[in-house]
């Protein structure tokens, strides 16, 4: 890995609290880096940091609900407050709603908005500057294998948001290519993290689908490392889900959303 001049660079980890965020903070700080959690929850912040600090790594915790509009620039200013940079960010803060489109409360909606496209367009836009300045940087984006696949029915606005942050990274990685900032999208399949009791389908989601089609959050943490320090601009941990993300490339349109049908019905959500 190169490494700023300084000792140990500085990563901020949105949705640190839990699942792929916490497991990527802990990766980072296993190849050298101090942290900076952020999340709602500051008990499993302070747990998480407590067994980094095992590790040689420092970590600030800095509580945030991302669904505030005035967070990003709040966390840019508590940041430089410390007088701490921000050579790395992980925008992984996310969660799905899947009562359906018309049973979801418009400020569910908003917020899930803000919390998984808005907040991660603005962090990158406040950190990513001095970045640059610096010559060096790690942005990665965790979008999902959704970003990749057929519109769903259920989670309608879940797939579109992770499209959008897949796009949105594809892009920033080819402005920032050759400046030292790196930028990749991760796109995990389904992870066993909090995200599925979060939603409530743990049980839903434990039957229809095998053991085999789950990957823990650490191995996604560790794909998602290592592709942004090769500057991918975007990465789908586990053979099964590639193929799957390639078939719905290729898919028409037709068949793809018959067959995402098919698997909304296996969920009992349509
Ligand atoms: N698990 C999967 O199968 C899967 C698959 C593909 C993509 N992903 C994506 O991976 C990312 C991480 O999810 P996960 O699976 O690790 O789920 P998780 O275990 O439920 O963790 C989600 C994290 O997001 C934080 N978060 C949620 N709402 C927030 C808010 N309003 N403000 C600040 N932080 C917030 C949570 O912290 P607090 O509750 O403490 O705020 C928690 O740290 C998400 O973007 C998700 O879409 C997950």
């Amino acid at each position: 890995m190169s490494l700023p001049s300084r000792p140990r660079p500085v990563m901020l980890v949105t949705g640190a609290s839990a699942g792929i965020g916490a497991a990527l903070a802990r990766v980072h700080a296993e190849k050298g880096w101090d942290l900076i959690l952020t999340a709602r929850r500051e008990a499993p912040l302070r747990a998480l940091a407590d067994e980094l600090a095992l590790t040689g790594a420092a970590a600030t915790i800095l509580t945030e609900d991302l669904a505030d509009p005035a967070a990003p620039r709040r966390l840019f200013e508590a940041v430089a407050a410390r007088g701490l940079a921000v050579d790395g960010l992980v925008n992984n803060a996310g969660y799905s709603r899947t009562a359906g489109f018309l049973n979801t409360d418009p400020d569910d909606h908003r917020a899930m908005i803000q919390v998984m496209l808005t907040a991660p367009v603005e962090l990158a836009r406040l950190f990513a500057s001095a970045m640059v300045e610096r010559g060096y940087g790690r942005i990665l984006n965790v979008a999902s294998l959704a970003g990749q696949m057929p519109a769903t029915g259920g989670d309608t606005l879940y797939g579109p948001i992770k499209s959008f942050l897949i796009k949105a990274s594809q892009g920033l990685h080819l402005e920032l290519r050759g400046t030292g900032v790196h930028v990749t999208a991760l796109c995990p399949g389904y992870t066993l993290t909090e995200f599925h009791d979060v939603n409530g389908t743990r049980s839903e989601v434990s039957s229809a689908y095998p053991g085999w089609m789950w990957q823990t959050a650490e191995h996604v943490a560790r794909v998602g490392y290592a592709a942004c320090e090769a500057n991918r601009p975007k990465v789908t941990p586990g053979v099964m889900n590639n193929l799957l993300a390639g078939l719905a490339k290729y898919l028409p349109d037709r068949v793809a959303l018959n067959m995402v049908g098919g698997h909304a019905k296996r969920l009992k959500r349509l």
